[in-house]
């Protein structure tokens, strides 16, 4: 039976997001019906809404979630109902040429649900990133539900669907940072703070956030940064080599996606160092710098997609950590808000003043 509940959409491009009725399928061969209870605000919900990622409007925005699987449909053994599960973007296919080659968190052929989510007049709905969460229960595909620790407070375990897992990846699992490793990480938003947080983790001995906006600078230092620059007062190349001993930092982790804030990246590191993007650019923007330096200073350029995780190798671990006091989550969970909220939410994400706004339902 078609569930009929309260959904975010975003109707045309540049629109206000609206809530309005969405129809939701039952789970057929390979799906799970999830009932949500928390889904985190991401850039990329404001992105769809912008027209920035396609033109497949309308759009049931929300990816960063956590919720109970209410019914599997036929095949489906991973998970059953009443399971405590965090949605992920990542449902490994097996069979892709990366999942062949045992490299399977780059996976290019994900699973979503195969029915589609639909407005009462029939509109197809496109989810965003294959999840569409800010409703009362979505459709997924069943590997797109991670079973966790039911302790853990789903606007916590949501964020690492998304953009928390985005950050903490980029430094435990594509740097990788190694014990005793000097990290600097350029902006400190939700998912520079994330990565600052992973290399604490990882065993990082000097750890440094950039940002231009001090009340981030302080977060990061909630956070684990043992230095902080303002980069619109200091250089923060010359200040991170000052910090690392006149060399740059074995790692540094870019979280904004901006060409002069990449440059920072690439000269703020040691010879033979680990320059890593998470922040994701704009089809516009191009990177200007002598190639003689891109050989001269060795080392790795890495990109991280989604923090390069395997969710089902990830989630529970990091969970784990969370139930232990040894990761706190807690602390990127700005504010909870209701389904009606997340147009606001959007402007205080650009206003720079949450870390993350949580949608509870
Ligand atoms: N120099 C230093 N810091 C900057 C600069 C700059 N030129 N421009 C912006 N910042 C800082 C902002 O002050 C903010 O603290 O970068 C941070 C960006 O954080 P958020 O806007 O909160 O974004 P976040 O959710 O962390 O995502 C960062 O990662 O996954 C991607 O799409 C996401 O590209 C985005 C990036
Ligand atoms: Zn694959
Ligand atoms: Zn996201």
């Amino acid at each position: 039976m078609t569930s009929h509940v309260r959904g975010v959409i975003a109707r045309s491009k540049g629109e206000p997001v609206e809530v309005t009725t969405v129809l939701v399928p039952d789970p057929g061969p390979g799906e799970a019906l999830v009932a949500v209870q928390a889904c985190g605000v991401c850039h990329t919900d404001l992105h769809y809404r912008e027209g920035g990622i396609g033109e497949d409007f309308p759009y049931l925005l929300g990816h960063e979630a956590a919720g109970v699987v209410e019914a599997v449909g036929d095949g489906v053994t991973g998970v059953a109902p009443g399971d405590f599960v965090i949605l992920n973007w990542r449902a490994v296919c097996g069979e892709c040429r990366a999942c062949r080659r045992g490299r399977p968190w780059y996976c290019f052929a994900t699973h979503n649900a195969h029915q589609k989510m639909t407005l009462e007049d029939g509109t197809v709905l496109s989810p965003a990133l294959g999840i569409g969460a800010f409703v009362d229960k979505t459709l997924v595909a069943a590997g797109q539900c991670t079973k966790v620790d039911p302790a853990v407070p789903p606007e916590v375990a949501g964020l690492l669907g998304c953009g928390v897992m985005a950050g903490l990846g980029a430094a435990i699992n594509t740097a990788p940072v190694t014990r005793g490793d000097s990290v600097a990480v350029i902006g400190c938003g939700g998912v520079g703070d994330a990565a600052i947080l992973g290399a604490r983790l990882a065993g990082a001995r000097t750890i440094i956030g950039v940002d231009i906006d001090p009340r981030k600078l302080e977060w990061a230092r909630q956070f684990g940064a043992t230095h902080v620059i303002n980069s619109r007062e200091t250089d923060p190349v010359e200040r991170i080599r000052e910090l690392t001993g006149g060399n740059g930092a074995d790692v540094v982790i870019e979280a904004i996606g901006r060409p002069e804030t990449y440059l920072q990246a690439f000269y703020g590191r040691d010879l033979a160092g680990t320059v890593v993007l998470v922040g994701v650019p704009t089809p516009d923007m191009r990177l200007e710098a002598p190639l003689l330096d891109f050989f001269g200073r060795g080392g790795a350029l890495k990109s991280s997609w989604y923090g390069d995780c395997l969710p089902e190798r990830d989630f529970p671990m990091l969970t784990d950590l969370y139930l232990q006091g040894r990761l706190p989550l807690d602390k990127f969970v700005s504010e909870t808000i209701a389904l009606d909220q997340v147009e606001s939410a959007f402007a205080k994400m650009e206003r720079g003043e949450v870390l993350r706004s949580v949608v509870k339902l």
